[in-house]
């Protein structure tokens, strides 16, 4: 494995979720309170998140769930989980957490209810191949719920691109003495698929049934909620 990834979000696990917050203007915390809510996820469900960071998204899970459900948080940076395990402790939640490779996991069929992640995907080395992968972990009422970067439309366009070119590497220097990690978070956003393009890849993989998108901030920020199709 290249743990070049892994070594870069060590590097800026600290600020993190400050810079974060900075980026979108506090917005990632709405995207993903409603990203749950049109997820259709209820008390009792099994959720993989994958990529899971400092567990934002695993933790907006886990509330919805509850104590009867369960949720298991994968992510190779120890460095960026320690921080997710300090806020489960402070709010008494029980997650499972696995210090792995995505790539690398191994689930029985018929385990989860969703397989969730966000802001993963683009930085997964085979992102499709890891969804055709974890596709084999649901249930046949499955979903995998990805929330990613998109583009916006012109005119929102040109402000976008200013701020993610030149303000954010900035702002990420500063914060976290780290511009050249925000500069690869920031290149990737802009060369990965998203809206209908990404759509229609996630389509074409086995398993992969219909897809309902929803466009965040005028489409800088997108929500996959994917259906399985299986012979169960
Ligand atoms: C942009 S962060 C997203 C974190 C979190 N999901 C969120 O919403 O803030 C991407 C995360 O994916 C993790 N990651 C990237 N490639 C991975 C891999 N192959 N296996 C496990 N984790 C990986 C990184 O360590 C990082 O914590």
């Amino acid at each position: 494995m290249d743990n070049t990834i892994q070594r870069m979000f060590s590097s800026i696990s600290k600020r993190y979720d400050f810079m974060n917050s900075i980026m979108t203007f506090g917005l990632h915390k709405y995207w993903r309170n409603k990203s749950v809510k049109l997820s259709g996820v209820k008390n009792g469900d099994k959720i993989l998140d994958l990529g899971t960071g400092t567990g934002d998204f695993a933790i907006a899970f886990k509330k919805k769930v509850g104590d009867k459900g369960k949720v298991v948080a994968v992510d190779f940076s120890s460095e960026m989980l320690d921080i997710f395990k300090k806020k489960i402790k402070k709010r008494k939640l029980v997650i499972e957490i696995m210090d792995k490779d995505v790539m690398t996991l191994d689930f029985e069929a018929n385990t989860f209810d969703f397989v969730t992640m966000a802001f993963g995907l683009r930085n997964f080395p085979e992102p499709f191949l890891l969804i055709k992968n974890v596709s084999s972990f649901l249930k046949s009422s499955g979903k995998i719920i990805i929330l990613e970067t998109g583009q916006p439309k012109y005119p929102l366009k040109i402000f976008y691109l200013i701020y993610t070119k030149i303000l954010i590497p900035l702002i990420g220097k500063i914060f976290t003495g780290n511009k050249s990690a925000y500069n690869y978070l920031i290149n990737t956003a802009h060369n990965f698929p998203y809206g209908d393009d990404l759509a229609k890849k996630i389509k074409s993989i086995e398993n992969i049934g219909n897809i309902y998108m929803k466009r965040f901030f005028g489409g800088a920020v997108y929500l996959y909620i994917c259906s399985v199709n299986k012979v169960s």
